[in-house]
């Protein structure tokens, strides 16, 4: 399984706390089963502001614990983007951790604010040549009228759930959107959210997968935890 979306690097956001919780964590997911992570700190400036180097420079770190701790678990830097209005330009400056193929940025579904707001900056993050993924668009008010999300991935927007809404973490109302969601064909990822031992932990996320197969059957199980999730790890080559 490969997880797109978790809160593994300590003190830099709400995730883990220390390299104690962070390793603590990490051990978890490996004895889950995942093999990749791309570790995606909330980055809203202002909130949690942290810069690329910032990031890299503790990501590093996080390679180096999990070898001396023996833990196989490949990881990536990435970010949890929030909407600001800076954000198509600070890609262009390169200054925010998108995704490893470089094209792909997880960008928080809002759990308030304007619908348009919401698809201007899709549309702006688009312009700039990187695909908006929103993740746990589930939990997000704006997105529960499904003409939002039709007319966003209809845009090449995409949609990331959380497995806590799978197994109804958040109650049948989010539950029985996720699954909507996934039955209209909006979804190519699901993934863990989980922001340390206590926290979603990686055991939800592999009782989703097993939700996920029992109600659509393998291949969605395997296209929604590994092969979509695979694609966003492939950096391109340096040309
Ligand atoms: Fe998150």
């Amino acid at each position: 399984m490969v997880d797109i979306h978790c809160h593994l690097l300590p003190g830099i956001d709400d995730g883990p706390v220390d390299w104690a919780e962070a390793l603590a964590l990490a051990r978890m997911f490996a004895e889950a089963g995942v093999e990749k992570i791309v570790v995606t700190p909330h980055f809203i400036p202002g909130v949690y502001s942290w810069t690329r180097e910032e990031g890299e420079a503790l990501h590093r770190k996080l390679v180096d614990r999990l070898r001396r701790e023996g833990l196989v678990l490949e990881t990536f830097l990435s970010a949890e983007v929030g909407i600001f209005p800076e954000l198509p330009q600070w890609i262009e400056e390169d200054k925010v951790p998108l995704m490893p193929t470089g094209r792909h940025l997880l960008l928080e579904a809002p759990m308030y604010g304007s619908e348009s707001v919401v698809r201007d900056m899709a549309y702006a993050v688009l312009s700039v040549g990187v695909t908006p993924i929103f993740a746990h668009p589930e939990r997000s008010p704006l997105f529960m009228e499904v003409g939002l999300a039709r007319d966003l991935v209809a845009s090449e927007g995409v949609f990331q759930l959380d497995a806590g809404g799978l197994i109804g973490r958040w109650g049948g109302e989010i539950k029985r959107i996720s699954m909507n969601l996934i039955d209209a064909g909006l979804v190519r990822y699901v993934a863990s959210d989980s922001h340390g031992p206590g926290r979603r932990e990686p055991s939800e996320f592999v009782m989703a997968a097993e939700e996920v197969e029992k109600l659509w059957g393998p291949e969605i199980r395997k296209a929604l935890f590994h092969e979509n999730p695979l694609e966003l790890t492939k950096v391109p080559p340096k040309l």
